[in-house]
């Protein structure tokens, strides 16, 4: 054998290696490795962390995993009692790396934009500083395309987009004005963010652009570290409150028995991304990890698509296959 040929079998086995690892992890390869080998979640003990829509799901979950490691936390959603709630769990979760004005409860809706500046002057007030905003709150989408209705487009996006981009400008100022430019913005987008799926136009319209809007941001200010984390299917009670194509109804459906990465494992992977200041990352079992890796290289798009229907697509976000 040639070293060439040795080099050209090396490569080969390479390739075999890394597309396995596609469909036998549950999140993208650089993830995976920094989850093993890289900064510890501990790293971030001290830093203040604050998470939107952190009364449950995924939030709930980062939250916790953070806070198992002296993160100190602003907990922000619009239902009071669940936040209450959260901030015991994490308490408890940090074994006395945290005490109670460690983890402060901030009610806000996120359509209020004209009270964003005060609930950020409340943060500061109480901790002096802010390391990370963590914006997660959001609602998906199950419509048919023609059936959406233009209020629904607006509303989705005035939440999913316009709030979080709201917020994330006045945090960034202050990073601008106190950090130099430096600081922590993240964001829970989806696989949807970069990958079309069926039945949720608005929904992957809006993660698209929140994708899109990030990454200008990081153009022009380099200083600043910026985490996209875009899950593929997770089991939260998300399609409880999800839009439809109607204004003012809900799917109200649950994901009960369906095959969804849990929400424990998701937080817990968001929270490595954050550590680590990982610019793209996702998470989702196979085949949806598998998927998400194809979406990302157009070669690959063009000949899946002959293969994939809207049913398939369907069956596989919906945890079905
Ligand atoms: N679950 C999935 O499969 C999945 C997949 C990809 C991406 N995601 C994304 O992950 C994020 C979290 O989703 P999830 O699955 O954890 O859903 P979830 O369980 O429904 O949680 C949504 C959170 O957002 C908060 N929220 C909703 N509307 C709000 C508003 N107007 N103002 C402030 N907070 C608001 C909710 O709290 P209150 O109701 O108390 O306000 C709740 O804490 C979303 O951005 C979603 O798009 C989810
Ligand atoms: C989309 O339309 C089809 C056919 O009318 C219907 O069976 C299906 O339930 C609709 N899907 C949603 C999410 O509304
Ligand atoms: C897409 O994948 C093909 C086949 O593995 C590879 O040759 C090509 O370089 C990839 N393209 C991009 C943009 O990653």
């Amino acid at each position: 054998m040639t070293f060439l040929e040795f080099l050209l079998i090396l490569l080969v086995l390479y390739y075999v290696i890394y597309v396995l690892l596609w469909i036998v992890l549950d999140c993208n390869v650089a993830l995976w490795y920094k989850s093993r080998f890289g900064v510890s979640l501990s790293s971030m003990r001290g830093q203040v962390v604050w998470i939107t829509g952190a009364s449950r799901g995924i939030g709930r979950a980062l939250a916790l995993s953070l806070a198992r490691h002296g993160v100190r936390l602003v907990l922000s959603a619009r239902r009071v009692e669940q936040l209450e709630q959260v901030q015991s769990e994490c308490l408890a979760a940090a074994r006395g790396l945290l005490a109670q004005k460690d983890v402060l409860i901030l009610p806000m809706d996120m359509l209020e934009l004209e009270k964003h500046q005060s609930h950020l002057y409340t943060v500061l007030n109480h901790f002096e500083k802010l390391d990370v905003l963590v914006n997660n709150a959001g609602r998906s989408q199950r419509a048919n395309w023609t059936d959406i209705s233009v209020e629904v487009d607006r509303e989705l996006f005035e939440l999913d987009v316009f709030s979080v981009v709201h917020l994330s400008r006045l945090v960034v100022r202050y990073f601008l004005e106190q950090n130099g430019g430096r600081g922590h913005l993240a964001a829970t987008s989806s696989i949807a963010g970069f990958s079309p799926v069926p039945f949720s136009a608005t929904y992957c319209a809006a993660k698209h652009a929140l994708n899109a809007y990030l990454l200008a941001l990081k153009v022009e200010q380099r200083k600043l570290d910026i985490t996209i984390f875009a899950p593929g299917p997770v089991a939260t009670d998300f399609l409880q409150e999800a839009f439809t194509g109607s204004q003012g109804t809900k799917v109200g459906l649950s994901t009960a028995n369906q095959k969804r990465l849990t929400a424990e494992r998701c937080g817990e992977l968001f929270a490595v991304s954050l550590a680590n200041k990982m610019d793209l990352t996702w998470c989702g079992l196979f085949p949806v990890n598998f998927l998400a890796y194809c979406a990302r290289n157009s070669t690959l798009t063009k000949i899946l698509a002959q293969f994939m229907t809207e049913k398939t697509l369907n069956k596989i976000r919906e945890g079905k296959l």
